[in-house]
């Protein structure tokens, strides 16, 4: 009965790691597909002022953000031609991970109040 307890309790904590994307997986896949070299190396200096500042960024707004490139031309979509190509490879689980480890880097934005 211990063992049986142990191995749900185990099972629903790990669902619940990949429900809320994984920040060693993200970071695997940030460096795998080089994200870094136009949002920079600590994801906040970016090489143009243009390109956005991502690290620390709200997890569930790059989320949508990643998942808008995705839907492209679609509804509620994003018509980026860079990002386009670059969220073509991401999975739904891969762009969870990408969000959770950019929201957990170190940030220079801020919000006024
Ligand atoms: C070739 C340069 C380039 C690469 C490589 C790149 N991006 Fe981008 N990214 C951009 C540009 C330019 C924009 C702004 C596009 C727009 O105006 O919608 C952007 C926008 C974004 C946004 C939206 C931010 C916001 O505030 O709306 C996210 C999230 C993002 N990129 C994540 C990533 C991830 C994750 C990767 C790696 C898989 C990546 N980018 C690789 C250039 C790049």
């Amino acid at each position: 009965m211990k063992k049986l307890m142990t191995a749900l309790f185990l099972s629903a904590v790990s669902l619940s790691a990949m429900a809320g994307g994984s920040i060693e997986k993200g970071k695997q896949l940030a460096d795998k597909y080089t994200c870094f070299t136009c949002h920079g190396k600590d994801f906040n200096t970016p090489i143009s002022p243009d390109y956005p500042k991502l690290a620390g960024q709200h997890k569930d707004y790059l989320e949508h953000a990643l998942t808008a490139y995705k839907r492209g031309d679609g509804a509620n979509g994003r018509n980026d031609g860079t990002m386009t190509l670059q969220v073509k490879a991401l999975s739904q689980q891969d762009i969870k991970d990408l969000a959770a480890y950019l929201h957990s880097l170190p940030t220079t934005l801020v919000t006024h109040r």
